[in-house]
């Protein structure tokens, strides 16, 4: 089976997808991470952001790869570990920039795809239901307010010892939500026979739970 959870930023989406494929014995695929790797690489090796070619440029040249390991998932890049590298808000505003971009995207689904070839996998992201695999088994869509989505965040970046506050991040989530939603390939979406999810009001294992219920009855329905 593979699994497919999309929505907009803060929704809980790596949480809760690495939570479900932990307990199916599935690979978790966390795509944004794919994204943020990009990010940080363009402003690592200062490539203008705004040169589609140049950034397109710099990713075929490039490796991006996601390890497993035992205290989580590492983030390559030219075999370089940057997992702690890629959460900041400047690499979130960044890659909400090059997903903008067909050629980037272009390259970004044929990676995504060869790495759910072998099936089994939970992956997250924005177009995993409409574009990635559009065939999967289940697809969930997660939704929060953007009020609960910012504060997660911000605990989340607290946890760091990333300092922020709720204004700007509540802006940022915004203005990340419009770019991922308006931009012409692959937007944001909810595929339509995607399972939608409001986690607002919900604890992290009572969405897990549901996830995790979906998936069985579906796996039952196919057997
Ligand atoms: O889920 P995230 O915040 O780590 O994603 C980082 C950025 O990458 C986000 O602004 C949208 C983009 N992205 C995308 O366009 N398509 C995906 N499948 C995953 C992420």
């Amino acid at each position: 089976m593979n699994i497919a959870i999309d929505g907009p930023a803060g929704a809980g989406k790596s949480t809760v997808a690495r939570m479900v494929a932990e307990r199916l014995g599935y690979l978790y695929i966390d795509t944004g991470a794919m994204y943020r790797a990009l990010a940080w690489a363009v402003d690592h090796h200062h490539v203008p952001v705004d040169d589609e070619a140049a950034v397109a440029a710099l990713l075929r040249e490039s490796t991006i790869a996601l390890r497993r390991t035992e205290d989580g998932q590492l983030v390559l890049w030219n075999d370089q570990d940057i997992t702690d590298k890629i959460r900041t808000p400047q690499v979130s505003q960044y890659a909400s920039v090059v997903a903008s971009y067909p050629q980037v995207r272009e390259q970004m689904l044929q990676l995504q795809r060869a790495m759910a070839a072998a099936g089994n996998v939970v992956m997250d992201g924005r177009d995993i239901g409409t574009h990635v695999l559009p065939d999967a088994d289940v697809k969930i869509f997660l939704t929060a307010t953007i009020e609960e989505r910012a504060k997660r965040r911000l605990a989340e970046l607290a946890q760091k010892g990333i300092s922020s506050d709720l204004h700007s991040l509540k802006r940022e989530i915004a203005e990340r939500d419009k770019r991922d939603s308006e931009r012409k390939v692959a937007p944001l979406r909810r595929a339509e026979d995607a399972h939608l999810i409001d986690t607002t009001n919900l604890t992290l294992s009572q969405v897990v739970d549901r996830v995790m219920q979906i998936c069985k009855r579906t796996g039952e329905a196919d057997s």
